[in-house]
């Protein structure tokens, strides 16, 4: 068994590393003994393909731009502005060679808008194994940085984990979640990595993708959203210069947004703020029925309409947004079905 271990972890050095490819040139007689030998070995362990690992390789990690339009367009609602953002931000940042920095989003809004589906989505076209990946890393400070004393060896640990995975993998991509719960400061610990650096300690970070999630903000997008549809304007015509600046200072000022008064925005190392609007009625129903038919149930707008009804709408008097967004709908359906 413990052989057994040995040449399956060989021939995955072989193909992750590329040498099979570089081995390729030697003479035929001997290349064609290593296929027998190959050949002979898979025979042996019909199981090898299970052990293939993901490799950080273009078979693994390649971006497909259609896919991430199409799940945007399809699968995302009421979000016009950070539809396009992320898809100008995503494509053109992969597709450059040589990017100066690292991809840097913030994603900001109300509750159950999207930004986690959002994060998803991305992974889940450029990464063959999406969100399962072993090049995708979540962090939450629940989780990750529980305890306020212990933000000096959260900050040392951060650091470490990230430089250990860039190492590993120059494509990394690192999803900091409910960034507002997270302590003041230890974000800042990363800043570095974010700038534009060649080379930290012999580490290029230049072609990872860093996205922060966070609630901050929310309620200064939800003010320029209300204006408007008090205004009576149609809620497509709002546009990102009517939400940036109020956003980064929002966030920037706000205690609990995790990135008060970082360095991150001071030095301009986010590269994109993105807003989401808070969700109305109709796109709670569009998200049932995207839902349902996720789950391959005929779509039924009459129990889309009444999970729909279901839900607590605000402000108090005018009851436009949902205050859960599309969140709560995947349990809500549990129940009508
Ligand atoms: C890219 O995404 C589109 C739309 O989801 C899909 O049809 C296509 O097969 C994908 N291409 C690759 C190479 O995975
Ligand atoms: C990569 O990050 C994870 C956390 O997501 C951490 O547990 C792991 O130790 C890191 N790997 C390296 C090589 O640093």
């Amino acid at each position: 068994m413990k052989h057994r271990r040995k040449h399956v972890v060989l021939l995955w050095m072989l193909v992750c590393s590329g040498l099979a490819e570089a081995i390729e040139p030697i003479s035929t007689s001997i290349a064609v003994g290593m296929a027998a030998a190959l050949t002979g070995f898979l025979a042996s362990y019909p199981n090898i393909l299970y052990y293939f690992h993901e490799c950080c390789r273009p078979e693994w990690i390649s971006f497909n731009k259609t896919g991430l339009d199409v799940d945007l367009e399809k699968r995302l609602f009421g979000q016009h502005i950070a539809t396009r953002i992320i898809s100008k931000a995503v494509n053109g940042f992969v597709n450059n060679d040589k990017p100066k920095k690292p991809l840097v989003l913030s994603l900001h809004g109300w509750t159950g808008t999207g930004k986690n589906f959002v994060s998803k989505m991305i992974a889940e076209n450029l990464y063959k194994e999406g969100m399962h990946s072993s090049f995708v890393h979540v962090f939450t400070s629940e989780l990750h940085f529980p305890h306020a004393s212990q933000i000096e060896t959260y900050k040392s640990q951060l650091q470490q984990w990230i430089k250990g995975n860039v190492t590993n993998c120059a494509q990394s991509m690192f999803i900091f979640d409910e960034m507002d719960k997270m302590q003041p400061g230890l974000i800042d610990s990363i800043k570095p990595y974010l700038d534009y650096y060649d080379r930290l300690d012999g580490v290029s970070y230049q072609k990872a993708i860093f996205i922060f999630l966070s609630n901050a903000g929310g309620e200064k997008i939800t003010e320029t959203a209300l204006d408007f549809w008090k205004a009576g304007k149609n809620r497509e015509e709002i546009k990102l210069c009517d939400l940036e600046n109020a956003l980064s200072l929002s966030v920037f000022n706000n205690k609990k947004s995790g990135l008060w008064r970082t360095c991150l925005i001071d030095k301009n190392l986010v590269d994109f703020f993105v807003p989401f609007l808070p969700l109305e009625y109709k796109h709670v129903v569009q998200c049932v029925l995207a839902e349902m038919e996720a789950r391959d149930l005929e779509p039924d707008k009459g129990i889309a309409n009444q999970v729909a009804r279901d839900l607590i709408y605000f402000p108090k008097s005018e009851r436009v947004f949902s205050a859960t967004g599309c969140k709560t709908i995947i349990s809500k359906l549990d129940y009508y079905y």
